[in-house]
């Protein structure tokens, strides 16, 4: 978040920790729920706050993640994620195929079949973390490698390249980084093409069944085959939107039950409230405000919004899961909360990719979590934690405690 010298609030709203949201939101939303404000790059944006809004603007094929002059688009902010893509008079098109050649890989039925294997990732993840004693790092310690590991294996990430790639995710999503992750994003993207190359070259060798890389590698879609540049792109757009989402939800999920210990003690007597669980963590823990940026292709005279041809619009999910017409007592966080229409993975042409596999990463690692009956947060408040530095918040770190017995 970077404010104007003016010191006038620019997008995006600095983000307060747990369930609350920047102060504008509320009174945004009881407005006309889209409003032209300044953004922290000196642009501007229409930014739809309320929870119609942002399911109306999803659907709406005049806005795209492309625009028609890429290094002249207006921005929200100064850092590679969310870049505005070029290929404007393809992006539809384009976007079906990618979609098709990716979908099967991910779907609910092929996933659910990792849930054991997630279960022992994780419980040798705790092992070791038990090992260490308390207090622990849930961010470093247990969400990140989990999440990285996770999305890695079902990638077919040879293990030489991830550091590098989570390093760059770390990049991508801090302010003032867009060319050096840039750079870095061309290096890895050289290296997953000298993989699939390699796989090529030898379809037998060390690397075949690795994942998605070698099913791609060696035996393309059968309708749709995505070009070697394409798939490397592919691979590190699904790297970067299925790792840091989750280990953040992973945190903000712990931190949210260490503060409601008797919805934590409800999930441990009755595992059937877990799926609620899950998807209250969805809705509630967005840190860093949940903006997402499109631009307009045509012209668009909403009601209150005059918008023009390639102006940036940015939905903000976490305002939107926070919209009181659709959730009493929206900051509240329940896990018997029913219903819940939440939209934390988007809606329409580009909703989650990765939501059933999200879904599975947070109800396997709640099933452990609520285990272990005594588990404390070693750290009064959060404040201190917070990563103002990426775009997409989240906590630096998470300590948690639990008693020993004592020798
Ligand atoms: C809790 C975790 C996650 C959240 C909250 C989340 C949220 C979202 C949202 C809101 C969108 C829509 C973006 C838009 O409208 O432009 C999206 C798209 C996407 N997500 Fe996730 N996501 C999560 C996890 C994952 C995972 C694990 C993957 C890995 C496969 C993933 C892959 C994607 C991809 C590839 C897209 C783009 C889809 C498209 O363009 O058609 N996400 N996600």
């Amino acid at each position: 978040m970077v404010d104007e010298p003016s010191g006038e609030p620019t997008l995006p709203y600095a983000c307060p920790w747990g369930t609350g949201e920047p102060s504008q939101f509320s009174e945004l939303r009881s407005g006309t729920g889209i409003d032209k404000l300044p953004t922290s790059t000196g642009d501007s944006a229409w930014l739809v706050t309320n929870y119609d809004g942002v399911r109306a603007m999803c659907n709406d094929l005049r806005v795209g993640k492309s625009h028609v002059d890429p290094p002249h688009a207006p921005r929200l902010w100064d850092a590679a994620l969310m870049e505005p893509q070029s290929g404007h008079a393809d992006e539809f098109t384009d976007h079906t195929r990618w979609r098709h050649a990716l979908s099967r890989p991910f779907s609910s039925r092929r996933l659910s079949q990792l849930r054991p294997r997630l279960e022992i990732l994780l419980q040798d993840i705790v092992t070791d973390r038990l090992a260490d004693g308390p207090p622990v790092d849930v961010c470093a310690g247990i969400a990140q490698p989990f999440a990285a590991t996770v999305i890695c294996d079902l990638l077919g990430i040879p293990q030489e390249l991830r550091p590098a790639l989570v390093q760059w995710s770390d990049a991508a999503r801090t302010y003032g980084m867009t060319e050096a992750a840039t750079a870095r994003r061309d290096v890895l993207l050289r290296e997953i093409d000298a993989v699939l190359k390699k796989i090529r070259d030898q379809p037998d060798g060390p690397l075949r069944d690795s994942g998605l890389l070698s099913d791609f590698a060696l035996t393309p879609p059968d309708s749709v085959q995505l070009q070697d540049d394409k798939l490397a792109r592919a691979i590190l757009d699904i790297f970067l939107a299925g790792y840091d989402t989750v280990a953040t939800r992973m945190s903000y999920g712990t931190a949210f039950l260490l503060d409601h210990p008797e919805q934590l003690a409800e999930l441990r007597d009755d595992p059937s409230l877990l799926d609620g669980a899950v998807e209250e963590i969805f809705r509630l823990a967005v840190p860093g405000g949940g903006y997402i940026c499109r631009y307009a292709h045509s012209d668009m005279p909403l009601p209150d919004a005059p918008i023009k041809a390639g102006d940036l619009i940015v939905l903000s999910f976490q305002s939107a899961n926070r919209d009181e017409q659709v959730f009493i007592d929206a900051t509240r966080f329940d896990v018997r909360r029913r219903p819940n229409p939440h939209i934390a993975f988007g809606h329409g042409t580009f909703y989650c990719l990765g939501a059933a596999l999200a879904r599975l990463e947070l109800s396997v690692y709640l099933a452990g979590l609520s285990r272990f009956p005594a588990l404390r947060r070693a750290h009064p408040t959060y404040e201190h934690d917070l990563a103002h530095d990426k775009v997409t918040g989240g906590l630096r770190q998470l300590l948690i405690a639990w008693d020993t017995p004592s020798a």
